[in-house]
C-alpha cells in the first residue's frame, strides 16, 4: 500500500483554508479571551500543519502540547479500541485546553480523547476539527468547531496522509484511483 496508481483532486484550496482559519480563530479567541494561557493539542500526526497555521493566527496566550491516538477497528465486535501511543507532557488540571484534529470521520478517536481529557477535570475543554465527513459518524461525537464539512472520500494534504503520503500538499485533495 499504496501500490494502486491515484491522482489527487484537488477539494480545498489553500486559499480557502487560510481564510477559514482566520474565521475560526476569531471565534476562538472570543472564547477564550479571558484564558491566563490556552493549551493548545494537537493530535499526531494529522493535525501538525493546522495547528501550526492556527496557532499563529491565535492572538491570545498559548501553549502547545501534542497527544498521538490510534484507532484499531474490531470486526468482530463491530467496535473500535483507541489507544493512546503517545500522551500530553503537562497537566490540564483547571486549564482551558483545545483539541486539535485533522479529520472527525467514524467520530471514535475524539470521542475517546475528549472523555479522557475530561476526566482531568480542565477548567474549559473544546475542540476544533478541520473537516468534518458527518455521513461516516459511528458516535454521536460533535467538534466545537468544524472548518470544512466534505461528503465521504478519502483525502490527503495539508498534513493528512495516504500511507504516510501527501501530508507536504498545501491544499486538501481527494485520492482517485486510476486503474
Ligand atoms: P475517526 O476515529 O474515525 O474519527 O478517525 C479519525 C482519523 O482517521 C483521522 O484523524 C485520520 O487520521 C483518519 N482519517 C479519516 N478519514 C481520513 C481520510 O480521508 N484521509 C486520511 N486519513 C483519514
Amino acid at each position: 500500500m499504496p501500490n494502486r496508481p491515484y491522482v489527487i483532486d484537488e477539494l480545498i484550496s489553500a486559499k480557502a483554508i487560510a481564510a477559514r482559519i482566520e474565521e475560526l480563530s476569531r471565534e476562538i479567541c472570543r472564547e477564550f479571551r479571558d484564558t491566563d494561557k490556552l493549551v493548545v493539542v494537537g493530535l499526531l500526526r494529522g493535525s501538525f500543519v493546522f495547528i501550526a497555521d492556527l496557532a499563529r493566527e491565535l492572538d491570545v496566550p498559548i501553549e502547545i502540547d501534542f497527544l498521538e491516538a490510534s484507532s484499531y477497528g474490531n470486526a468482530m465486535e463491530s467496535s473500535r479500541e483507541v489507544r493512546i501511543l503517545k500522551d500530553l507532557r503537562g497537566a490540564i488540571q483547571g486549564r482551558d485546553v483545545l483539541v486539535v484534529e485533522d479529520i472527525v470521520d467514524t467520530g471514535h478517536t475524539l470521542n475517546h480523547v475528549i472523555a479522557l481529557l475530561k476526566s482531568r477535570q480542565p477548567k474549559r475543554l473544546k475542540s476544533i476539527a478541520l473537516l468534518d465527513k458527518p455521513s461516516r459518524r459511528e458516535v454521536d461525537f460533535k467538534s466545537d468547531w468544524i472548518g470544512f464539512e466534505i461528503p465521504d472520500e478519502f483525502v490527503v494534504g495539508y498534513g493528512i496522509d495516504y500511507a504516510q503520503r501527501n501530508r507536504n500538499l498545501p491544499f486538501i485533495g481527494k485520492v482517485r484511483f486510476t486503474d
